[in-house]
């Protein structure tokens, strides 16, 4: 899909499902996204990266959920998502597109998710995509910074997506 300076951002393939059963383990992660429980069981792996594909296949190409590897190690240091967040009851920002990720500790505090997202939204940009959204669940502090480091613009609280009042940015 795109390179960053320290990594390579790919679609998720079946070779990868020991590491996205590993990042989906831990409750650490699937406590901020939605996962009502983590993994519990390896052969999930291969079900989660069937999910992302099945997700990225609603859309068109320029969306999807993909595999951040670092270069130097070949290591997936998590998953980087640029897709069309369902449409809200309430009919405003109808089409709104989201930026988001789910990174494994073992690759946090290492500027990661910033530098994936940033190639996101470079993107999402070369597409003419003008508004991309983030969200997260309230007292996601590290989340939140990666939102506020990419120069994204707060906007307040919402419940328009998921079912669940969130803190919600934009980058217009
Ligand atoms: C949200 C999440 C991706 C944030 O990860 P993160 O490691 O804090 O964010 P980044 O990858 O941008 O790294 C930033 C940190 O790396 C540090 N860093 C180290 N080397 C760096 C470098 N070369 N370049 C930039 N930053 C660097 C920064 O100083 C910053 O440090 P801090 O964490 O002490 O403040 C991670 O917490 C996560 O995956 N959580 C679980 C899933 C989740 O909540 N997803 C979001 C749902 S809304």
């Amino acid at each position: 899909m795109f390179e960053t300076e320290r990594l390579i951002v790919r679609p998720w393939e079946s070779a990868d499902a020991a590491r996205a059963f590993d990042i989906y383990s831990k409750e650490a992660v699937t406590k901020w996204i939605g996962m009502d429980k983590p993994l519990d069981d390896p052969a999930q792996g291969e079900k989660m990266i069937a999910r992302w594909a099945d997700l990225a296949a609603k859309h068109d190409h320029r969306y999807g959920c993909w595999a951040a590897q670092i270069k130097e190690t070949g290591v997936i240091a998590g998953t980087i998502l640029l897709v069309p967040l369902p449409d809200p009851a309430d009919g405003r920002f109808p089409g709104a597109i989201e930026v988001g990720w789910h990174f494994h500790p073992d690759s946090w505090h290492r500027g990661y998710a910033t530098e994936a997202a940033r190639g996101a939204l470079q993107l999402a940009d070369s597409y003419g995509l003008t508004e991309i959204f983030a969200i997260a669940w309230p007292g996601n502090d590290p989340s939140l910074a990666v939102m506020r480091r990419l120069g994204m613009s707060y906007l307040g609280r919402t419940d328009r997506w998921y079912d669940r009042e969130a803190e919600c940015y934009v980058l217009r």
